[in-house]
């Protein structure tokens, strides 16, 4: 019979008081081989946090003999890792599923899944179990953990197992990971969101704000500098508010970045930033620390109060650009990103000259930019929606000139200077050339051996483009 258990928005919008349980995941027990001589192929969308869960999907499929491939013909098992955060990144999905469905034709056997956050929806799932006979595996956010379980009944029974859950789970400790990189790792400190900003839709797919204990945080980057890992980047979608739902212990964010940075780790990045909670504690320790980097990426959305409030960002733009300029008084040399959405309901042509305002006096080195996407079960789609698609496009032109001019700016003042760079491989579009990201998180490509793929070295800035820049080698011998 046909697994099915159905997400519930209603029931993702309650928040409880309750501490998170933390399990420990027993692999011991998971064993099944049910991946034995079979092949898998992983396509991620969406943010960092899927790209972490898809590193735990892999760790649980290789401990089961799953070997990966890139090659869809060869595949056993597709999954995608999907995500909900705009109508299009959920559309480029649907038009996957749809393709996907000739490879079943041509192999009845392969199982094809769909995790992350479109199972959360509601809508997602009617569409799913009635367009798309052909998915096998659907399940969410909250239960990754126990995808061995259902992927061994879709294969013994034949059936399709549909499985989301809309209240969070446990945080779920000692899970396998294979990750993407060997120098660079992703670090999960918390998971969840509880600020329900009105347009997200992530509060609803990612559940309540739980906090990882510091303990089993430092002990997994202690291992990953034993592996030789370079650099690591604390996620959350809040990490400001890190250890606020710990109602026992009194720990911050603050406190963790300090105890991280003194470990013996060359780098340390964090995302995503929440202005709200970003303390001057957090600010004097970014400060203290050489090797935590120099990098910020800080949502703004929008530079209008009035769409602030509007969107419940809890800020105002005065506020943000005050602490904007705290940062840059204790961290001269900084480099700010953001995040803009255009077209929110009722933004005015004021409006939005006030984000381009703010835009120019936050001195943004980048910026990611959005067309406001309606979310269903979000407040803000049920805002009376004004903003002609042409005219929200013409905002999000002239927003990307000035956001461009940000890019060119900060890759400018690197110009004739020596840089550190952690090397990361061939460049994507000259192949005898490499390429790596510097301190304040620019690309730099360089000529070099490929030996020093992984190692952190001094680069001259030789020219400054919009996106990249270009450089020399400054002494090979100095490389740690
Ligand atoms: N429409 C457009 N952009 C959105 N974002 C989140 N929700 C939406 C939406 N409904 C943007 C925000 C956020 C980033 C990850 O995605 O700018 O910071
Ligand atoms: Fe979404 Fe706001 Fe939470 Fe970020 S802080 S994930 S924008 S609700």
């Amino acid at each position: 019979m046909d697994r099915i258990t159905k997400p519930n928005l209603n029931n993702a919008r309650k928040r409880t008081k309750d501490n998170s349980n933390t399990v420990t995941y027993n692999a011991k027990t998971e064993i099944k081989n049910i991946g034995e001589g079979k092949k898998y192929l992983i396509q991620t969308h969406g943010c960092q946090a899927n790209e972490a869960d898809t590193e735990v999907i892999r760790g649980l499929l290789e401990n089961q003999g799953f070997i990966a491939t890139t090659v869809i013909e060869e595949a056993d098992l597709v999954l995608i890792n999907t995500c909900a955060i705009r109508e299009n990144a959920e559309n480029k999905v649907f038009g996957e599923l749809g393709r996907l469905k000739s490879f079943k034709r041509v192999n009845p056997d392969l199982v094809i899944a769909v995790s992350g956050c479109m199972p959360q929806e509601e809508e997602v799932v009617e569409r799913i179990m009635k367009k798309y006979p052909h998915v096998d595996l659907v399940f969410g956010t909250h239960n990754v953990n126990r995808m061995i379980e259902y992927l061994d009944y879709v294969l013994r029974e034949k059936k399709r197992l549909i499985e989301v859950y809309s209240k969070e789970g446990d945080i779920v400790e000692k899970l396998p990971q294979v990750r993407e990189n060997r120098f660079k790792a992703w670090v999960n400190i918390m998971f969840g969101c509880d600020e329900f900003c009105t347009y997200c839709i992530v509060p609803y797919t990612r559940g309540k704000e739980r906090s990882r204990h510091k303990d089993y945080i430092i002990s997994e980057v202690k291992e990953l500098i034993k592996q030789g890992y370079k650099e690591i980047t604390l996620l959350g979608q809040n990490v400001n508010s890190y250890g606020l739902d710990f109602s026992e212990e009194k720990y911050s964010f603050a406190q963790l970045l300090a105890d991280l940075a003194e470990l013996d780790i060359p780098r340390i990045k964090f995302t995503t930033s929440h202005p709200k909670d970003f303390s001057d504690e957090i600010i004097d320790v970014i400060a203290r620390y050489d090797n935590i980097m120099p990098f910020i990426h800080l949502p703004v959305q929008s530079g209008s109060n009035n769409v602030l409030k509007k969107m419940n960002r809890k800020y105002t733009k005065e506020q943000y650009l005050d602490l904007v300029d705290r940062i840059y008084k204790k961290i001269p040399n900084i480099s700010l990103t953001t995040d803009i959405i255009v077209g929110f309901p009722t933004e005015t042509h004021e409006d939005f000259l006030e984000t381009l305002d703010l835009v120019e006096k936050a001195r943004f080195e980048g910026s990611y930019t959005f067309i406001y996407s309606p979310r269903k079960g979000t407040p803000a789609a049920a805002y009376e929606n004004n903003i002609p698609a042409e005219e929200a496009k013409q905002r999000l032109y002239i927003l990307n000139d000035l956001v461009n001019q940000g890019y060119a700016r900060g890759n400018h003042r690197f110009l004739h200077q020596t840089v550190k760079v952690l090397v990361e491989g061939y460049s994507k579009t000259q192949k005898d050339v490499l390429s790596g990201y510097t301190e304040n998180n620019k690309l730099v490509n360089f000529k070099g051996d490929d030996r020093l793929i992984g190692q952190i070295i001094d680069v001259y800035i030789e020219e400054a483009k919009t996106w990249s820049l270009d450089g020399k080698i400054v002494n090979e011998d100095k490389e740690h």
